[in-house]
């Protein structure tokens, strides 16, 4: 099957094959970008604001100026969303620091580059959500907040892009990451809790992780549901002693995990607070279609 996608560079729209940068770029180069990934639900474009919110934070922490206006993005996302024709599409935006001599003073950067990818999304794989994932603890840690912070979004992924790796060579789904102090920080592109003993865990912001949009939905949302998630650091021990586990990002929503490394999580099977925190999430998301 060929994914449907289109391109937009600075307001350009390109096939995938025609959509080049400069490999001058200092996205191409350093990893000197920031991006974020939403979807559409019915050609309605989710969250977009607290996508944008969070692109211009992550690009304040790095000094990036983003030359675009947030009307600018709305306008440019539409275009690529008519021109596919498709209810459920991937979205990917990019504004790297520009091309210039290299070197690694960011000064040598001009002008941004803002590349919107487009692309059809098909539904997750049902058995995901009905028989949970296999996760793996990498060997490799996150990032501490005073390296590159992990809540900046930057086009810098390679310490996930590691993980993932070992994860894929042990035949799971995904890897979870531990900060320097063993605590447990977040999946390599997604957050990550815990249920024991009926409480419902995710880890803190000071444990090194991003603040996904999710999770912030989902802490919302069970605050309004008397369901609090507590923000408390927990070990890889506890995590594998857990009740239940489940991952939350936004294109997959919310992801049960029934196993990490060797052990069952709990009765090896979706727990009942993940069912309905995922019933809670997903009346949200219809809500916003
Ligand atoms: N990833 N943690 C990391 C490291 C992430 O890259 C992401 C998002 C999340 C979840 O954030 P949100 O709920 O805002 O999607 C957590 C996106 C989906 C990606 O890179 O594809």
């Amino acid at each position: 099957m060929t994914i449907k996608s289109i391109v937009s560079i600075n307001g350009k729209l390109f096939d995938r094959e025609a959509a080049k940068v400069s490999v001058f770029d200092r996205g191409f180069l350093f990893g000197d970008s920031v991006y974020e990934v939403t979807l559409t639900h019915n050609q309605k474009i989710f969250l977009l604001d607290d996508h944008l919110d969070r692109l211009w934070l992550s690009a304040e922490k790095l000094g990036i100026e983003i030359e675009w206006t947030r009307e600018k993005f709305l306008v440019e996302i539409e275009k690529c969303i008519q021109h596919l024709g498709l209810p459920r599409v991937y979205i990917r935006i990019v504004v790297t620091r520009g091309e210039g001599e290299i070197g690694l003073d960011p000064a040598l950067g001009i002008s941004n580059n803002h590349v919107l990818i487009v692309k059809e999304l098909p539904e997750n794989p049902k058995n995901w959500y009905a028989q949970g994932v296999h996760m793996i603890v990498a060997d490799i840690q996150r990032t501490s907040k005073k390296a590159m912070d992990p809540g900046v979004k930057s086009g810098n992924y390679l310490n996930n892009v590691m993980a993932i790796k070992e994860a894929k060579e042990r035949g799971a789904f995904d890897a979870i990451m531990l900060n320097y102090k063993g605590q447990v920080t977040e999946a390599t592109t997604s957050n990550i809790y815990i249920v024991k003993d009926q409480k419902v865990l995710t880890p803190p912001l000071q444990a090194g992780l991003l603040e996904g949009i999710t999770r912030k939905t989902l802490i919302d949302l069970g605050q309004r549901n008397h369901l609090t998630i507590h923000q408390e650091d927990f070990s890889a021990g506890e995590l594998r002693m857990a009740d239940e586990a489940f991952l939350t990002s936004s294109t997959k929503g919310i992801v049960p995990i029934t196993k990490i490394d060797e052990t069952a999580i709990g009765s090896g099977k979706v727990g009942p607070l993940t069912t309905q925190l995922s019933e809670i999430y997903q009346n949200f998301v219809l809500s916003h279609s």
